[in-house]
């Protein structure tokens, strides 16, 4: 059976994609999306609609390996990702590529729980068909075995992806707006992580997602293979184009609110207004490689910054810092993840800063009271920034660019920082914000303690002076032992000239003196009598 029969079937999803809206076929472009990507014979209809979202002309006669979907928000990607899950589960064989005992896994990958929730509904139901209910051998809340030695698992993109996996296909929904607090290219390293489980059984790898800003695997995509007769499909249509029961007015809502979103969302263009931060390269280049932390030390004045939390979702950081010439640096960076009590935090925090001699943390500004209550009653002041996130980030940016920032060796700060976008409004002013479903309290409690260091009086001036007196001072010792003279027993430099004669203070060595003089060696006993 391929997949365009298991859709009319009406004992399998018939019911699910008929002709549902006043008696409109509204699952064409999907239907002819399945029919390119599994290389079936398409017909004129098919062919017109394929081309106009692919800008291909040629339409293989094998099924793609790999394919990007770039579908606006309820354009049906995750009923269809379900559907192709379900399909290449079900009704495909694999005893020729899987050994005796060997389990075929289908991977569904979603951007957070919620998708991933929704995705495993739509297969669920999808399984509870009663053609396909005595295929399903055991079913757990994020995987389900079926009796064909196949696996379907549900998981998020911040899963390890372990390599060992026998994959029948990967299915990577919402690819766009992968993050990972562990990992700047959550999408990309998941990615490859899986490509080798695909190789033996020939696997598809599905990428279904909105688009969002030019990067990642599904912009790479489609920069690289969209309108190319390429064995990667890329497919790009509008949310109504894929699915026209989507009303006009719900879309035309969301153009008037927000237009460059909306361009997104549903029009399916990737964003121009907003754009990756900080590269990996830049970061990279500020951090100091196996720098974890650095305690405290005795003459130095130290910033801190602190992005406080109530404790049931967000995390809760505390970033030192301190100048160092023109050079901020961070000194330490703490995190404490939801959920916890927020007075024990600021407990363990104020410890953190008396131990580094600070007695005053500057804090965001939109914490409200009770950080600075809290604070108080252990002895520091907290002072709530004039900066907002943004503004520090923007304020950050020529001393990472310029390598005037030493941060230090923590993936998550890493992570943060390169998952941070800048966006450009329409009267030309920058706002640097995380990208959606992902955080940066690290990086914020980081870019204020830094901030705050750059700020500060370079406290290592003097130490400066004395080290360069130092190397002067050095530089002249140098200078004279140039011309020093030196033993010529023992190499010595510390020799000092007695009237004619010079003597080694090391080894007692004489040399040097009026030359002597050339004649009869003296008599035995003549010396011995004169000394007498
Ligand atoms: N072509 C279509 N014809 C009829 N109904 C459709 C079509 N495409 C999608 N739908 C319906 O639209 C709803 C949204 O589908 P789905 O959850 O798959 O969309 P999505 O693109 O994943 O949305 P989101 O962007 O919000 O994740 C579902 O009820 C689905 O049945
Ligand atoms: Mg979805």
């Amino acid at each position: 059976m391929n997949v365009l029969e298991m859709l009319h079937d009406p004992e399998l999803f018939g019911r699910t994609f008929r002709r549902n809206w006043r008696g409109a076929d509204t699952w064409a472009a999907w239907r002819a999306f399945l029919g390119m990507l599994f290389g079936m014979a398409l017909d004129d209809e098919a062919r017109s609609i394929a081309s106009s979202h692919t800008a291909r002309t040629d339409f293989p006669s094998e099924p793609f390996r790999e394919a990007f979907v770039i579908v606006g928000r309820r354009g049906g990607k995750s009923l269809i990702s379900a559907l192709v899950a379900t399909y290449l589960a079900c009704f495909r064989d694999y005893t020729e590529v899987l050994a005796p005992g060997e389990v075929g896994t289908l991977m569904v990958i979603a951007a957070d729980r919620r998708q991933a929730r929704v995705i495993f509904n739509y297969i669920s139901a999808f399984l509870q068909t009663p053609r396909l209910k005595s295929m399903v051998a055991s079913q757990l809340k994020e995987s389900i075995a079926l009796d064909n030695h196949v696996t379907i698992e549900i998981h998020t993109c911040s899963f390890r992806a372990t390599r060992g996996y026998t994959l029948i296909g990967v299915i990577a929904d919402e690819v766009a707006f992968w993050s990972s607090d562990n990992s700047a290219n959550p999408d990309t390293e998941v990615l490859s992580a899986l490509r080798p489980g695909l190789a033996t059984t020939k696997g598809l790898l599905l990428g279904i997602s909105s688009p969002y800003a030019k990067r990642g695997a599904l912009f790479h995509a489609f920069r690289d293979h969209f309108g190319k007769p390429s064995d990667v499909l890329v497919w790009k249509a509008t949310s109504r184009e894929m699915n026209p029961t989507l009303s006009m007015a719900t879309v035309a809502a969301a153009y008037a609110r927000d237009t460059a979103s909306a361009r997104a969302e549903y029009g399916a263009e990737f964003r121009d207004d907003v754009v990756g931060f900080l590269s990996l390269e830049v970061i990279e280049s500020c951090v100091v490689r196996g720098r974890l932390e650095l305690p405290p030390l005795g003459d130095v004045g130290y910033a801190a910054f602190v992005d406080p939390s109530g404790g049931s979702s967000d995390s809760m950081t505390l970033a030192v810092a301190h100048r160092e010439h023109e050079r901020a640096v961070l000194d330490l960076v703490r995190e404490v993840p939801a959920p916890f009590s927020p007075e024990s935090v600021v407990q363990e925090f104020a410890d953190t800063l008396k131990h580094y001699r600070i007695s005053t943390v500057t804090g965001d500004r939109y914490a409200g009271e009770w950080p600075r209550e809290q604070f108080a009653k252990r002895g520091i002041q907290y002072r709530t920034a004039e900066k907002t996130r943004s503004e520090l980030y923007l304020e950050l940016l020529p001393a990472l660019t310029s390598g005037q920032a030493e941060l230090l060796e923590n993936k998550r700060l890493i992570a943060q920082l390169v998952g941070l976008e800048r966006h450009t409004s329409r009267l030309g002013r920058d706002s640097v914000d995380h990208s959606p479903g992902s955080h940066d309290d690290v990086a914020n409690a980081a870019a204020g303690a830094l901030v705050e260091a750059l700020g500060h009086e370079p406290v290592y001036a003097v130490l400066e002076l004395a080290k360069e007196e130092l190397a002067a001072r050095n530089a002249q010792t140098v200078a004279k032992r140039a011309d020093a003279i030196i033993c010529p027993k023992c190499d010595w430099h510390g020799v000092a000239k007695r009237g004619p004669i010079f003597h080694c203070s090391r080894c007692g060595h004489e040399f040097g003196g009026p030359p002597k003089e050339v004649g009869p060696p003296p008599r035995a006993g003549l010396l011995e009598r004169i000394n007498r």
